[in-house]
């Protein structure tokens, strides 16, 4: 799918589920492999970022049946019976995929390349490569980009680190890395970000972890095979969140949505916007809390977002933007510089993409203001960031016309399915080749 040409929707109705956590699916597979045993995840995201995960993985000895239908079995090896892999490994556009396995393929006693599509090999590592480096490990990118080269070392020593930034990337980088060190690893965070990492490893290893308490791991744990449910995406719910609140008329359930305080900003963010969005159905899966959520059309309100519920709603700016742009009044977003390292830029991108549908906003270095109008034609470069071409095609359906979102074939790395799952609640998307 090349181009998505979304035009005005009207009382968006319906239940559905959308696809499988990201962030979740990564972990699970990751520590599925280096279990001892078999581990079996359900609701696995099969988008192309978690997919490179798996292939990662066969190709360094793992033997896993599916995904299929959401389900992969994994065969782990144990902390220390991963294979040299033949080639460089290639993590297509995923960020998290490359930072984590980056931190694990550390403490191997095999050398390893990581290196990935045109966007990821303009990302960032050094964020990964100092702390790693303070642990021992050997890693090299020309100019802190991929392509990542990893050289084994005798062995990693344990260190104690204050992010810098907020980056759950980052902390589980360290993290894996820090199941292969001596001693102790522990890690210091000014702002919480998502503790799936914490939590899962938790799990795998039998322990208890409570958020708040201390995020550290030892040497010497062992990781025994799970069975996990991969709650739904809140990242992905949230395109139709926003769809729901600006169609006028409409009422929509999303079921099974991950709902961890880390991630849930974007609930927070849209009810302050004057959002109707009921929290039904309270449940917890594989350690993870999860929900029904109902939303119903509302007018919003444009607000000063609290600088506070940035960093976990990180990825859901894009469409906090849409909604935004669907505002009465000014939202402003600050200290949000993270945006400028994603998939694309993605301040600059929404900034120029609003501008094209009429929209005024003006960019900062860590943020932007939107100005809440009404949405024109227009079309988009969605610059092959997933979340921008979903958020433009949401846009496209709250506007009087159509929009045409060009460059939307990376979809499919985090949510296989948008256009049905959007089409099945009547929003009008058209997928063009
Ligand atoms: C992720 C962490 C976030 C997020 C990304 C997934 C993760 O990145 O933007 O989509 O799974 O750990 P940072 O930790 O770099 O902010």
């Amino acid at each position: 799918m090349s181009s998505i040409i979304a035009s005005e929707s009207r009382r968006l109705e319906g239940s559905i589920q959308v696809p499988g956590d990201k962030s979740i699916s990564h972990r699970a597979v990751i520590l599925g492999a280096i279990s001892v045993g078999e581990s079996k995840i359900l609701r696995l995201l099969e988008g192309e970022d978690v997919l490179a995960t798996v292939a990662a993985f066969r190709t360094m000895g793992v033997q896993m049946s599916g995904p299929r239908d959401g389900s992969l079995k994994i065969n782990g090896v144990g902390l220390n019976g991963l294979t040299k892999p033949a080639s460089p490994l290639d993590m297509g556009n995923s960020g998290t995929a490359m930072r984590l396995l980056a931190g694990l393929l550390a403490g191997q006693a095999f050398p390893a390349t990581l290196t990935g599509d045109a966007s990821l090999r303009q990302r960032p590592m050094e964020r990964i490569m100092t702390p790693l480096g303070q642990m021992g490990a050997d890693l090299t990118a020309a100019d802190g980009k991929p392509p990542l080269a990893i050289n084994p070392v005798s062995r990693l020593k344990g260190i104690s680190y204050r992010l810098p930034m907020a980056s759950a990337q980052v902390k589980s980088s360290i993290l894996l890395a820090g199941l292969y060190a001596k001693g102790s690893t522990e890690i210091q965070e000014s702002t919480p970000t998502r503790d799936h990492t914490e939590r899962m490893i938790a799990g795998f290893t039998g322990r208890r972890w409570e958020p708040g308490s201390p995020i550290q791991v030892k040497s010497g744990l062992i990781l025994r095979g799970q069975r996990i449910t991969v709650p739904g995406d809140i990242s992905s719910a949230a395109f139709f969140l926003v769809a729901a609140v600006l169609c006028p008329g409409s009422d929509v359930t999303l079921c099974g949505i991950g709902i961890n305080p880390t991630r849930a900003a974007v609930l927070e963010i849209l009810n302050l916007m004057g959002a109707n969005i009921e929290i039904c159905e309270r449940r917890q899966e594989s350690g993870e809390p999860l929900c029904d959520l109902r939303v119903r059309s509302q007018g919003l309100q444009g607000i000063d977002v609290p600088r506070g519920l940035v960093a976990n709603a990180i990825d859901e700016f894009p469409v906090l933007a849409i909604a935004a742009a669907g505002a009465d009044g000014t939202t402003r977003i600050r200290e949000a510089t993270e945006l400028r390292f994603k998939e694309s830029d993605r301040i600059n991108a929404v900034v120029e993409g609003l501008g094209n549908l009429g929209i005024s906003a003006v960019e900062y270095e860590d943020g932007m203001d939107i100005i809440g109008g009404r949405f024109r034609s227009g079309t988009i470069d969605s610059r092959g960031d997933h979340r921008i071409a979903m958020a433009f095609a949401v846009a496209g359906c709250c506007s009087n016309g159509s929009v045409v979102v060009n460059d939307c074939q990376n979809i499919a790395t985090s949510f296989p399915g948008f256009v049905e799952t959007g089409c099945a609640l009547g929003m009008h998307l058209v997928e063009k080749l």
